[in-house]
């Protein structure tokens, strides 16, 4: 079983309200097809969330009435996309369903309380890909806050043994800095405790290096035990289907947890 990350830059444009990337996503669902194993599927909101949830700052929580119409629009918008994502994902040949997690699950202080993966595993039992999502949340201490994929994608890894999690981007994978700043930019193929340690000790002087740690931390996180946790460019191509199926291609792995 793998767990697959769509993430928002990739399967949105990221600086147009509620611009779907429909050819990537036809592809990337393709890919995803043809590699041909079980699957739980995450994706961003991209543009078709945080657009809205920054204007009117809904992960700072509940501020005042004014917010209350772009919490019914952020979560009517991350829907949408849903649909739009397991249409493509259906006309690739795969049976999906979307689970708006804030339609069924709250928040503690941006904490996701989700103690039942029945709905899931029953799904997953008959062949039938679920899908997530970030997504607008009530939340017991705040009123309603942001969840990220991100922290869905934890949860999912405490109770469902993923043999391998897969978070797909729109960069190559982690480098040692800003490669769109820093041409002498290096890839990390593989990561481990050690790298990270490594790069901790510089990142206090470092803001890029700082948020690669964080990235790293958390890609460590979930490969913990056996699994590998990776990072590729889903806008390249062929390395969905070559992570999926494990065959060499750019990206970033890592391995052995923290
Ligand atoms: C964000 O989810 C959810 C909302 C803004 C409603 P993610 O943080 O997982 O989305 P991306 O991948 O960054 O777009």
């Amino acid at each position: 079983m793998i767990l697959i990350k769509l993430g928002g830059s990739v399967i949105t444009d990221k600086r147009e309200y509620r611009r779907f990337n429909e050819e990537a996503v036809a592809r990337l669902c393709g890919e995803i097809a043809e590699a041909g194993k079980q699957a739980v599927i995450v994706h961003g909101a991209g543009s078709f969330g945080h657009v809205l949830a920054k204007r009117h700052r809904l992960n700072d929580g509940y501020i005042d009435e004014s917010q209350i119409p772009a919490v019914a629009q952020v979560a009517y918008d991350v829907r949408e996309l849903s649909s739009m994502v397991v249409a493509q994902l259906m006309k690739a040949g795969i049976p999906a369903v979307s689970m708006p997690p804030g339609s069924c699950m709250v928040m503690e202080d941006r904490s996701l309380d989700m103690d039942r993966q029945e709905v899931v595993s029953r799904f997953l039992d008959k062949g039938i890909v679920p899908v997530m999502f970030g997504d607008v949340l009530m939340d017991r201490k705040l009123g309603f806050a942001i969840l990220s994929g991100d922290q869905i994608m934890e949860r999912l890894t405490e109770f469902i043994n993923f043999e391998k999690v897969i978070f797909v981007s729109d960069i190559d994978g982690l480098f040692d800095c800003d490669p769109k700043k820093n041409k002498d930019a290096a890839m990390y193929d593989v990561v481990t405790a050690e790298t990270l340690e490594s790069i901790d000790a510089e990142s206090s002087v470092d803001d890029v290096t700082g948020g690669v740690a964080e990235k790293m931390r958390w890609m460590l996180e979930m490969s913990r035990g056996d699994r590998e946790c990776i990072l590729i460019n889903g806008t390249v191509p062929g390395r969905l289907k070559a992570a999926i199926l494990g065959e060499d291609t750019v990206c970033t792995k890592a391995l052995g947890g923290i």
